[in-house]
């Protein structure tokens, strides 16, 4: 049991994660600015473990903040979910990106460094793996960024990697996650995008509840299965309990551990849709569309490092990511915003 630091915690990932950290039995501390999340999240998180956790609105790039919310949570590790994620803005707003990513994250490992707290869990993402050479992805795979989103994460890889070179006290574990979907089994708390949602399966789910007329299918020309694209998505539950295993990992052993937190299967988008259709009861009409740009056909994890460095697999398949995306959907039309009758 510790004391951990979740910055980003109130997001989508970071407050499923603070869900299993509590039912783990660590105490919490969130720090996050709330600019892409509401303090609701947290409140629910609260309700299904039943447990309390403290929460610190901050900056990442505010070392002072940071230096107060390390001291006064105690906290001996951080598991660091904050930054912003998405890639269409990056292209159109990289600074910004660097700026709240990479200089964010900079602060946050000085602002570690001065407090002697040297245990970090990181998310990265199988966007550093650019247009795959190969099929299943493994970690020894060559990196490359297609956009400045991926090289944030990049950048933010190897100066965790050239930290650890520095100081082998460090204890880091970078997950390259591969595409979270679903929300926790209580319908309590889900994704919540703001604005019309940049990824697949929260558009599916606002056409399902009828918040959007249909789905745009970016090509059905590419060299799959079916002609559109194959990605592998992975229940956010899955991934929340894989950060567990990994802090554990680190805390019996000072390392720098990459793993790739992915199921290993590829789904199309159609195959998206028909299970999704299936899970809700709800139809998911779509159009086809050009491509989008930057896409690849087909993106897949190989899976097998993760259980063996942290004995972690995926266990939630299609039929449960789809049932628990709907749940909280269609509970939460419009996420934890209520909306006036
Ligand atoms: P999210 O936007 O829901 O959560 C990020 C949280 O960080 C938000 O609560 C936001 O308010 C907070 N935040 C952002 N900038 C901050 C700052 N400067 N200071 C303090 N708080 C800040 O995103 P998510 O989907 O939960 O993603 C969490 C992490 O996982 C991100 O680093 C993201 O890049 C990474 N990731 C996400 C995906 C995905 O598809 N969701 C895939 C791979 C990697
Ligand atoms: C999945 C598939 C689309 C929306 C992105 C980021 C990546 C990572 C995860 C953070 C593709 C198709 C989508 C739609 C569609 N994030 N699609 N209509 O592109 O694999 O990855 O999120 O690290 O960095 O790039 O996920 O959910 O956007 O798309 O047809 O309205 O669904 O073309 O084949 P992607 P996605």
């Amino acid at each position: 049991m510790s004391k951990i630091l979740v910055t980003g915690g109130a997001g989508y990932i970071g407050s499923h994660t603070c869900v299993e950290l509590l039912g783990a039995g660590h105490e919490i501390t969130v720090f996050d600015n709330l600019c892409n999340s509401q303090p609701e999240a947290l409140a629910r998180v609260q309700r299904i473990a039943d447990k309390s956790l403290h929460f610190v609105q901050g900056d990442i790039r505010d070392r002072v903040a940071l230096l107060q919310a390390l001291r006064t949570s105690g906290a001996t590790a951080v598991i660091h979910f904050a930054g912003l994620k998405a890639v269409g803005d990056s292209v159109k707003d990289p600074l910004s990106y660097y700026d709240n990513n990479v200089v964010g994250t900079a602060c946050l490992l000085s602002a570690m460094a001065e407090c002697g707290v040297k245990t970090l869990v990181f998310s990265s993402s199988a966007t550093v793996y650019g247009d795959p050479q190969f099929l299943p992805l493994t970690e020894d795979h060559r990196l490359c960024a297609t956009n400045p989103y991926g090289q944030t994460k990049l950048v933010i890889e190897g100066m965790l990697q050239d930290l650890y070179r520095s100081d082998p006290d460090w204890r880091i574990g970078i997950l390259r996650y591969f595409n979270p979907v679903g929300a926790h089994v209580s319908g309590l708390i889900g994704e919540d995008p703001q604005g019309p949602p940049n990824n697949l399966l929260p558009f599916v789910a606002q056409v399902a509840v009828g918040r959007r007329a249909f789905l745009s299918v970016w090509g059905d020309d590419y060299d799959t299965p079916d002609g559109t694209g194959v990605r592998d998505y992975i229940h956010v539950v899955d991934l929340a309990q894989g950060h567990v295993k990994a802090l554990a990992r680190l805390q019996a052993q000072a390392q720098c551990l990459v793993v790739n937190l992915g199921t290993g299967i590829g789904y199309s988008v159609l195959d998206m849709v028909r299970a999704f259709e299936q899970a809700s009861g709800k139809p998911v009409p779509y159009k086809v569309a050009p491509r989008r740009s930057g896409d690849v056909a087909s993106n897949y994890a190989d899976p097998t490092l993760a259980f063996e460095q942290l004995g972690w697999r995926a266990e939630r398949g299609l039929e449960t990511m789809c049932a628990d995306a709907w749940r909280w959907q269609n509970a939460n039309p419009n996420g934890y915003t209520v909306v006036a009758n």
